[in-house]
């Protein structure tokens, strides 16, 4: 198994283009499902997760040629509405192919994702968004069995404990665009990625209208066209580039990043100390005077996103003075807390909230990443840091970030892939 090393403290500087988003390329790669048109897409970052997802579309009877970030799907003919658990188990976003093989097929059978280091992550919004519609759903021997003739268009309530979900707005909204009548998704999750997603169905042939709204209006459609469409870029990868300049008091411009899908994180920014500033397709960064320490609460968008907490915290663990992070999505994504630690951080847990101290300078030390998000907060205190840092089990990062060792490298930073 590889790992990366990294030797900190070097600013960083210069040009990084940003990729297209991991999470609006999944959902927007099963969409196609709802086809037998050719579909292209561009902008798809070529990742671990992406090239899951791909193997799952093949699995189920599509065509897939990926080049240069452009994926061709077209049919062979056949759905085969199985989705395996070898492929299911290893990411959460390939759920999200029951709402379109339900609509489609009309019956389905996909393994349940099973649930993660950041959390339980159940089903159950998926499955009572599919049930109004008239679907059949039983859950049996690791798998969700969903069976119906002709869905039929309702109003769905998608809100759940921790408020909207993602993956479960794009199943419901898949399934919806094929269904007999009107659905209402209310309380249906505002992401940039399902925004993205609905742009998308609706250059197929779909009629959605409240786009990136939180009530999302599906009059049924019988088919659906092939599309060539570009995804947006990913504002996670961009978070964590705009995290890891002001981490290292860098100077690096983000190419192809769009800020408008980064609201939170540049509020906060500002009160940090840190202006956001963007030029065109770039974003540039400007650090406006010493940094200051800044309480976060994660909140599904366009609130601060889970998926820029470990970051954020790995910044705040580096700037003098107390923090308070709370994670209102994933109340318990907090296993990087032990990893910064690890590297002289002062951070503790206190029921559902971490309590960063932060100190001057973190000191380099071998860690161990946990998953996605909390190995890019690892990548960026190591390059902070003073000295080595080593961080093992990087297949993590590998899911997520397109090229971030050539990324970095070409910024200057001292990063080298290794084999433990
Ligand atoms: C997506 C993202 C993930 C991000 C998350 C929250 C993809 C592929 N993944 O995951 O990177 O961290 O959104 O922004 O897009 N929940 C339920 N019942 C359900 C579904 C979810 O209680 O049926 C809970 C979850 O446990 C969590 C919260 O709702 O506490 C939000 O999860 P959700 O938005 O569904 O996350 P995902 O769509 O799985």
């Amino acid at each position: 198994m590889d790992k990366l090393v990294i030797e900190g403290g070097h600013p960083l500087q210069g040009e990084v283009t940003i990729s297209g988003s991991k999470n609006a390329a999944l959902p927007i790669i099963a969409a196609t499902l709802l086809t037998d048109e050719k579909c292209v897409l561009r902008n798809i970052p070529n990742l671990r997760d992406t090239n899951t997802m791909l193997k799952l579309m093949e699995s189920l009877g599509k065509v897939v040629e990926y080049k240069d970030n452009t994926v061709t799907i077209t049919s062979s003919g056949k759905i085969n509405p199985f989705a395996d658990y070898n492929l299911v188990s290893t990411m959460r976003g390939t759920f999200c192919v029951l709402g379109p093989l339900l609509a489609k097929v009309g019956r389905a059978k996909v393994s349940l994702p099973g649930g993660c280091v950041i959390g339980i992550r159940p089903v159950d919004l998926h499955v009572k968004g599919l049930k109004k519609l008239g679907a059949k759903m039983d859950i049996a021997g690791g798998y969700v069995i969903a069976k119906a003739n002709r869905l039929q268009g309702r109003r769905v309530y998608l809100g759940g404990v921790f408020g909207s979900s993602v993956l479960a707005t794009a199943n419901v909204l898949m399934a919806a665009v094929l269904a007999e009548g009107e659905t209402v998704i209310e309380f249906a999750a505002c992401e940039p990625e399902i925004e993205d997603l609905s742009c998308m169905l609706n250059k197929m042939g779909a009629n959605i209208k409240g786009v990136g709204s939180a009530r999302l209006i599906v009059t049924g459609v019988k088919e659906l066209k092939g599309v060539n469409y570009k995804v947006i870029p990913d504002r996670i990868e961009a978070g964590t580039y705009i995290l890891l300049n002001a981490a290292t008091r860098g100077n690096i411009t983000l190419k192809g990043a769009e800020s408008a899908h980064l609201m939170a994180l540049d509020d906060k920014l500002e009160e940090v100390g840190v202006q956001m500033i963007q030029e065109g397709d770039c974003i540039r960064c400007k650090q406006l005077r010493k940094l200051h320490p800044v309480s976060i609460t994660t909140y599904p968008y366009p609130g601060f996103p889970t998926d820029l907490q470990a970051q954020f915290m790995s910044l705040m663990a580096m700037v003098e003075g107390v923090s308070v992070i709370t994670d209102k999505v994933y109340p318990d994504r907090f296993i990087h807390i032990a990893e910064l630690n690890r590297m002289g951080a002062n951070i503790r847990r206190e029921g559902t909230n971490a309590i960063v101290q932060g100190t001057k300078q973190l000191r380099g030390a071998p860690v161990m990443a946990s998953d996605l998000r909390a190995s890019a907060a690892l990548v960026i205190a190591g390059l902070a840091a003073r000295g080595t840092t080593e961080i093992n089990r990087i297949y993590h990062l590998e899911r997520g970030y397109e090229k971030l060792t050539e990324k970095l490298t070409a910024l200057g930073a001292k990063i080298t892939r290794e084999k433990a």
